[in-house]
């Protein structure tokens, strides 16, 4: 039975609505647009099958930042790692920029440097400081200078706050700087999409907004497409210019939720009536099909 998307609404007539805003991404961005076409993954088809990924299909358009959210276990990251290129998918096609990286005639998992999944520990030297981490992907491609590479980090760490902190080494400075390097280092590779699963899960609620606001920060001056899996509605909301509630496994879009508050935010966008009511829809359809999964498992076990 095919079914059909509740696809919210952008913002009414009355409102004045930021260029930047649900559905119309930094509309000046033009690489990075994701199209995920009835993508199925089974992992061990011949054996103990275990479909993660149910005929899903996501169009992501250049520069947006999607949010994916939905029950544990239910394929998020199955999704992420095949659109990384980190493995191959069933059937179905994902295409970045018009450009097949997976589907019919090509089987193979492709990775590329247009995709970087952000990791968020343990990923940097520990050896080399935040400068020379930054700089080493561009060093081993190439193409530029040491001296324009360098100096491009340089410039990058100063528009990311890490102004002060080039001769540090990882271990130095806090995990919120830490991951801020991390994210600098991803970009000094021109990606097209950064990819970030569950990046904060671990933090506190008060780092974690720091780190929002930071991400933002640096998303404003380097507009990426950013497909960013969470369970943190909250984050969801806060970040995102939509929203992908996944079903329980296996998964595909439950519900597309258009956050349409206006780009730039700051964490006052918290207490908007606007955010609540947004919170309060998702968390329905979130709920529900936690509860689905919670069900299917208790049945498992
Ligand atoms: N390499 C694998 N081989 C077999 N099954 C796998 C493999 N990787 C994941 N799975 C299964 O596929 C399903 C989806 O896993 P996935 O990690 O994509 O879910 P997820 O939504 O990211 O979960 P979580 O929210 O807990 O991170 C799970 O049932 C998982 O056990
Ligand atoms: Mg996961």
């Amino acid at each position: 039975m095919s079914e059909v998307l509740d696809r919210k609404v952008v913002a009414d007539d009355s409102a004045k609505v930021d260029s930047d805003v649900a559905g119309r991404a930094a509309p000046e961005v033009t690489k990075g647009a994701i199209c995920i076409d009835d993508v199925v993954k089974i992992y061990d088809p011949d054996g103990a099958a275990v479909m993660a990924v149910d005929h899903c299909s996501i169009d992501i358009p250049a520069g947006e930042i999607c949010m994916i959210v939905g029950p544990s276990g239910c394929g998020k990251t199955t999704l992420l790692n095949a659109i990384a290129g980190f493995h191959d998918i069933t059937s179905g096609s994902i295409h970045l920029d018009g450009e097949l990286l997976c589907g019919p005639g090509k089987p193979e998992a492709t990775p590329g440097s247009d995709r970087i999944v952000v990791f968020q520990n343990g990923a940097l030297f520990p050896w080399k400081t935040n400068l020379e981490n930054i700089a080493f992907g561009p060093l081993m491609a190439g193409k530029l200078s040491k001296s324009e590479i360098y100096d491009k980090a340089r410039s990058m760490m100063a528009d990311a706050g890490l102004s002060g902190t080039e001769n540090n080494y990882p271990g130095e400075v806090s995990s919120g700087l830490r991951r801020r390097v991390e994210i600098v280092r991803a970009l000094m590779n021109d990606p097209k999409v950064l990819l970030f699963d569950e990046p904060y899960r671990a933090l506190d609620s008060l780092t974690k907004s720091v780190m929002h606001e930071a991400l933002l920060e640096i998303y404003y001056r380097n507009k990426v497409t950013i497909f960013f899996i969470t369970h943190d509605l909250e984050e969801a909301i806060f970040l995102g210019h939509r929203l992908i509630i996944m079903s329980s496994r296996p998964c595909k879009p439950k519900k597309i939720v258009d956050v349409d508050i206006p780009h730039p935010r700051d964490y006052s966008v918290l207490t908007s009536s606007r955010f609540r009511e947004i919170m309060l829809e998702a968390k329905g359809v979130v709920h529900e099909e936690a509860q689905k999964a919670f069900d299917a498992g208790e049945k498992e076990g």
